[in-house]
């Protein structure tokens, strides 16, 4: 994305200001690697991606996986010692929304042209690269997003093997009217006279489009050669290569010492346990607090994996009574979370407690929280996401945090890889608070979570068996303080509303609501009225986010 507003501007500078401490934790980590003597030769050939400010930075690093190469986000100041310090392959400049017109825009640091590896700049990354080095870039009366074909004049390296006209993914205004002296103009596209640049000799290369997006064909193909042939990336990255790393790191940091992990049921902490149980065994212990929000059968289901099939030292805890007694009379979606939460913190304390000697706490901190810890995109603000299983910061043990340099999807492989059941791997996200946030303006009752667990149970049966499940980001019921009138054989009926949300997301920021088939809605509806007595209508939620948000509260 390239536009150019300031408030655009102010903002990016907000955030990666606050990125700044995890961002150079994440760089932290990667130096701790690349110097921990045992892990030499194990080192993964990495490419760093400055971020500055594209919505699309985290999918870029995601792509340069897919191609094999390990990949490290860093926001766009961290200037070329740091960037060099990571001793990468090749370099990524993102897109990002300012014009390098704008005042306090953020800028390029010329050294990071001159560090001897490969430099890819993508979008406003191409502009700012075009501009340093003596071409021409200008505002567009007109500009261009969304879908666009790119004419290619001469492929050079970098769009090597693929088609003369192709379609490609476009947002911006600025745009190159002029390649920098020295440099090969590749391809235009209708708004944009220079759409992809290269220079062989001084190793830097620029496009206008963006080849992450799905929406560009042949955008992988950019990638990998730029990676593969421009880099030299050998390409035989992949989150399963982590595994034997991780196991090596966490039995170096633990040692003989104790650890303990909250198990939330979900993918990240899940994946997290096994594969630190794989490291140390049963030095590990699990806590899972069954608060009673869960859906149906899902506590028993977590608690037989990890006891009778990982064989994990896990305790249990059975809550539900604890927990329906605080939140009874509560309605405030903010302050159930509130409760919620704390309660898990105190729960959970306890039962550390009891166990001796615990030093260690493992969590499943993904990559994109480490990203975005800091609260950059603002969404903290609009619901507070303290989890269960979101202990505070005081608590005092040392973390393990083996999934920390990876993505979601790359949790999947590596669950896959350690043998745990697709339903576990692929489990759609939950959150925390579970159902208590699905039941809407009022009071949370054991009566209302039984309704609510039978018509979530008969949605996700038939969402899986319509083979829709893994599409969809979350699928789930929600269920509204307020009764609707109807009519079953000769009597009126005064029963529960359901409500059925379910999104297509890639990262839970944006969201759509999902298509469903008319069929399966009518399959899904009348089981929940045929089946479950007290509800009486079913209702289907078609709203995006934003303006809405996935949960209702
Ligand atoms: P919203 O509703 O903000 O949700 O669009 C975005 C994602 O976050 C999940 N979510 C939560 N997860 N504790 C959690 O652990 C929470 O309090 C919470 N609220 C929302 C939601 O399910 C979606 O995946």
């Amino acid at each position: 994305m390239a536009a150019g507003d300031a408030p655009a501007t102010q903002e990016l500078r907000a955030k990666t200001e606050l990125d700044k401490d995890a961002v150079s934790a994440a760089g932290d980590d990667a130096r701790e690697r690349a110097r921990t003597p045992s892990n030499e030769g194990l080192q993964p050939q990495n490419v760093v991606v400055l971020d500055y400010g594209g919505q699309y930075s985290q999918l870029i690093a995601r792509r340069v996986r897919e191609c094999g190469v390990f990949s490290t986000l860093l926001p766009y100041h961290v200037g070329p010692e740091e960037v060099k310090r990571l001793d990468p392959i090749g370099l990524i400049l993102s897109g990002g929304p300012a014009s390098v017109y704008d005042a306090g825009a953020p800028a390029l640091d010329p050294g990071l042209l001159e560090l001897g590896i490969p430099v890819l700049g993508i979008c406003y990354g191409m502009q700012l690269v075009a501009r340093e080095l003596g071409g021409t870039v200008e505002s567009a009366e007109v500009g261009e997003y969304g879908r666009s074909q790119l004419t290619v004049h001469d492929r050079g390296r970098l769009l090597a093997e693929t088609p003369t006209d192709q379609a490609c993914w476009m947002s911006h205004r600025d745009t190159v009217f002029k390649a920098p002296p020295g440099f090969e103009a590749l391809a235009s596209s209708t708004a944009s006279p220079v759409a992809a640049i290269e220079s062989e000799a001084r190793q830097i290369y620029g496009i206008q489009f963006h080849p992450e997006v799905v929406h560009t064909p042949y955008g992988q193909q950019v990638l990998r050669n730029f990676l593969i042939n421009i880099c030299g990336a050998d390409g035989t990255w992949s989150a399963r290569s982590v595994i034997d790393d991780q196991i090596e790191k966490i039995r170096a940091q633990v040692g003989d010492g104790r650890a303990i992990c909250a198990l939330s049921g979900g993918v990240d902490s899940s994946v997290a346990a096994v594969l630190v149980h794989r490291a140390i065994g049963d030095q590990l212990t699990c806590v899972f607090v069954d608060h009673g929000l869960m859906r149906k059968n899902e506590a028993d289901q977590v608690i037989a994996a990890f006891t009778d099939y990982f064989r994990v030292p896990l305790v249990a805890v059975h809550a539900e009574q604890r927990y329906l007694e605080r939140l009874k009379g509560v309605t405030d979606p903010e302050q159930k979370r509130k409760i919620i939460g704390s309660e898990f913190i105190r729960i959970f304390e306890e039962e550390a407690e009891k166990l001796e000697g615990v030093k260690f706490l493992v969590q499943g901190t993904l990559y994109s929280d480490v990203i975005e810890s800091g609260g950059g995109t603002g969404t903290a603000t609009i619901k507070s996401h303290h989890n269960v299983g979101g202990l505070p910061e005081d608590l005092e043990f040392e973390l393990v945090e083996p999934l920390r340099t990876l993505f979601k999807d790359e949790v999947r492989a590596v669950g896959a890889e350690l043998g745990m059941p697709e339903r576990m791997v692929w489990r759609q996200p939950f959150p925390g608070p579970g159902l208590g946030i699905r039941i809407v303006g009022g009071e949370v009752t054991k009566e209302k979570l039984d309704i609510l667990r039978e018509a979530d149970a008969i949605l996700q049966d038939e969402i899986r068996k319509a083979g829709l499940y893994r599409e969809l980001w979350q699928s789930f019921c929600v269920l509204p303080d307020i009764r609707a009138v109807g009519v079953q054989g000769d009597n009126r009926t005064y029963g529960h509303v359901i409500a059925i949300r379910a999104v297509t997301s890639d990262d839970a920021m944006t969201a759509d609501w999902a298509r469903l088939p008319y069929d399966l809605l009518e399959q899904i509806a009348s089981r929940m009225i045929n089946q479950i007595r007290p509800v009486g209508r079913v209702v289907l939620d078609i709203t995006s986010k934003p303006p809405g948000t996935i949960e209702w509260e």
